[in-house]
């Protein structure tokens, strides 16, 4: 990707519980094809419950493996996730925390993992998903226990960590739905003024980008989102795109045509913003692993190479946009 620092993809390798992908030699050459792939994003091995199953016993197994295969192949990653409301581990809901009780653990979880893995993560997402649509605090057990300061609190243990490693970790805020200006988006604005007054570090937005065909907001609108946390100082990445079905049919011409169209006005929207949106990252590059049909029952299609790993014309489509 032209000026970029890379075109990446979401993999779910190792997948702690079923390791299908990894014995699938066909996807694993194109996803450790450095002609096609500049970063990698773990899509589940670095989430809270894997990372630590029991109350500080850390399991870094899956994240190491990540990383191995992606510095094998030259790709860089963007470490997801440390904070959300999902995928969190038994033992965080098996018991009734007080605000200080959890905030030591998200204290001691954080530092910890960032320190383990070190510079070989580009960038963390130190919190993910954080907010409603209305732009008020999403429920979690983060927010739910200790309340609005568990966000400042969060990067702040991440920036402290991040010193102690002396090494150069950008630390970013992820999420959906800010991919337009709205309400959303303001609240987003708000909390990182927030972060900056406090002289808390920030580096960047993640705009995961999850669309549906059709749907997905102008080139003009995604920019403008893009252009009001630039204003900021900010970085901003796409981290998460991918352009779903609804429904079948999820390979006809024209499905795929419009389909095409939407990845081109997002990268597009990444190109025109300059140097400062790093890149794109799509959440699972092929219908055959994705995870929207699970996620969203009776949707798919989502991704740029189909479910015999071939290209799709949303595959080219961004190879035109780039
Ligand atoms: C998804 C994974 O791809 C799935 O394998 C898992 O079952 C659920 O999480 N937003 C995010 C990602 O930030 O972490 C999610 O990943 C997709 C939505």
């Amino acid at each position: 990707q032209q000026g970029k620092l890379w075109f990446g993809t979401a993999a779910d390798i190792p997948q702690t519980n079923d390791a299908v992908e990894q014995f699938d030699t066909a996807y694993l050459s194109i996803l450790t094809n450095p002609n096609i792939f500049g970063e990698m994003t773990p899509a589940n091995v670095m989430k809270f419950m894997y990372v630590e199953p029991e109350q500080n016993v850390f399991n870094f197994t899956g994240g190491d493996y990540f990383l191995n295969l992606a510095e094998k192949s030259g790709a860089k990653v963007r470490c997801h996730n440390l904070v959300w409301a999902t995928q969190i581990s038994p033992f965080l809901t098996a018991q009734n925390w007080t605000a200080d009780s959890l905030t030591a653990v998200m204290e001691n979880h954080i530092k910890t993992t960032i320190k383990h893995f070190s510079d070989r993560c580009y960038s963390w997402d130190v919190i993910n998903e954080a907010l409603n649509g209305d732009g008020t605090f999403s429920s979690s057990i983060w927010y739910d226990t200790i309340g609005p300061d568990y966000f400042y609190l969060a990067y702040k243990f991440a920036m402290e960590a991040v010193r102690d490693t002396g090494k150069d970790i950008k630390l970013y805020y992820n999420d959906y739905g800010i991919e337009s200006l709205g309400n959303k988006t303001t609240a987003l604005l708000g909390l990182v003024k927030h972060l900056q007054h406090r002289h808390i570090q920030i580096d960047g937005i993640g705009f995961e980008s999850h669309f549906e065909v059709g749907g997905t907001p102008s080139t003009a609108d995604q920019l403008a989102s893009m252009k009001s946390f630039l204003a900021m100082g900010l970085d901003v990445a796409q981290t998460e795109l991918d352009v779903r079905f609804t429904g079948p049919p999820f390979y006809s011409a024209a499905g795929q045509a419009q389909q095409a169209r939407d990845y081109y006005s997002s990268v597009a929207a990444c190109m025109q913003a300059g140097r400062r949106c790093i890149g794109t990252t799509v959440w699972d590059f092929d219908d055959k692993y994705s995870w929207v049909p699970g996620a969203f029952a009776g949707q798919g299609g989502a991704d740029i190479y189909n479910a015999t790993l071939e290209r799709k014309p949303a595959y080219y489509a961004i190879a035109d946009a780039i």
